[in-house]
């Protein structure tokens, strides 16, 4: 019956969080693979997180990918009282338009009624001109606020499946594939046992700005991303992590304790 699904479920979710070391688990009945309404619930379950933790003039700093445009597509207008603002966390790494951080970002803050900063830094420039963008006074300024974030939402992404859907080089590719690479996160790519295999080159938040940063969403569901997830919490700093992810991927993450 019910009641012993909630049981269950809550039952994984502490299991996970000390297997896992983060500091919250959240997991949604369901299988993303399977299902693409369970993104939504991955969602709603982010929302719900997000706003225990929103206080006045929170700094938002979203990344990109379809798990976050399902969050993106169900905010509602509530986060505009206390002035938050989302910015993207890094700038672009090779996706599409419609999965960039960037373009998941202003609809944030438009389904929330909250307000948001973009950071168009193209991605195949020459060093100088690299340079003298980065000089650009409303560049430095998006980029002094996505330091300062203090509430992060990402996605993990398969490594595979990411270098597949970006815009990546022959050469980043061989990176990824030699280096054995099964989880993304940021543009960071990690192995089985977290190290950083390739980093896609721009600017933004990097990894070790986890470190600082008091609240961190991770968002990833789906049986099929589960070494993905494990990979990427293995390499990065996640102690202030919340994962928020599926039955689907909890299930495979459990195997073996
Ligand atoms: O960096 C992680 C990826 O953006 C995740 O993408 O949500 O489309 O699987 P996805």
């Amino acid at each position: 019956g019910m009641m012993n699904e909630v049981t269950g479920i809550n039952v994984m979710e502490q299991s996970l969080k000390e297997k896992l070391q983060v500091k919250r688990v959240m997991i949604v009945p369901g299988n993303s693979d399977d299902f693409p309404w369970v993104k939504e619930e991955l969602g709603r379950a982010t929302i719900q997180g997000m706003k225990e933790c929103l206080v006045e003039h929170t700094i938002i700093a979203v990344t990109g990918g379809t798990t976050m445009a399902a969050v993106a597509g169900i905010l509602t207008p509530d986060f505009a009282s206390k002035d938050t603002l989302f910015v993207p966390a890094r700038g672009g790494i090779g996706e599409d338009v419609h999965n960039q951080a960037n373009t998941i970002c202003a609809t944030m803050a438009q389904k929330s009624g909250a307000k948001h900063r973009v950071l168009y830094v193209p991605d195949q420039v020459s060093r100088e001109v690299y340079d003298s963008i980065m000089k650009e006074p409303s560049i430095k300024e998006v980029m002094a606020l996505i330091t300062s974030a203090n509430l992060v939402l990402h996605g993990i992404g398969d490594a595979a499946t990411m270098a597949k859907r970006r815009n990546t080089s022959e050469e980043d590719l061989q990176k990824i594939i030699e280096g054995q690479a099964v989880g993304e996160a940021f543009g960071y790519y990690f192995d089985v046992h977290g190290k950083i295999v390739h980093k896609v080159k721009t600017v933004g938040l990097q990894l070790k700005d986890l470190a600082s940063t008091p609240n961190v969403f991770a968002v990833a569901g789906g049986a099929s991303k589960a070494n993905a997830i494990q990979a990427y919490l293995k390499g990065a700093p996640h102690s202030s992590s919340t994962l928020i992810t599926d039955e689907g991927a909890a299930k495979e993450l459990l195997k073996g304790t």
